[in-house]
């Protein structure tokens, strides 16, 4: 985190905790720094506490989470239609 300030990076977790904004909508920065939780378990509590925001990602059916890797694809390739594709 320490890192991320020092070099004006917003840290953004993705997962899906109560609260957090839909990624369908939000704008994500381009100096961001995404932050993924474990299998299982997620986000710790700490990291929790020490990101600037976090993003779910919506999901359709009866299944709670989808797996990191598979949230990973889909988050960075929506910080790639925002600002790498101009
Ligand atoms: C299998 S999930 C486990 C934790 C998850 N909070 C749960 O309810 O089961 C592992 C990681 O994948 C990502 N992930 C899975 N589903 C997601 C979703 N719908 N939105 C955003 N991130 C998700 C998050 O980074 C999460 O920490």
């Amino acid at each position: 985190m320490t890192y991320a300030r020092d070099h004006h990076y917003s840290v953004v977790a993705i997962d899906n905790l109560p609260g957090a904004h839909p990624l369908e909508s939000f704008v994500l920065p381009r100096r961001a720094i995404l932050l993924f939780g474990q299998e299982g378990s997620g986000l710790s509590a700490d990291a929790r506490e020490a990101v600037d925001t976090v993003c779910s990602i919506a999901q359709f059916g009866s299944t709670r989470s989808i797996n990191a890797g598979v949230a990973a694809g889909i988050a960075m390739h929506a910080w790639i239609r925002r600002h790498a594709l101009s």
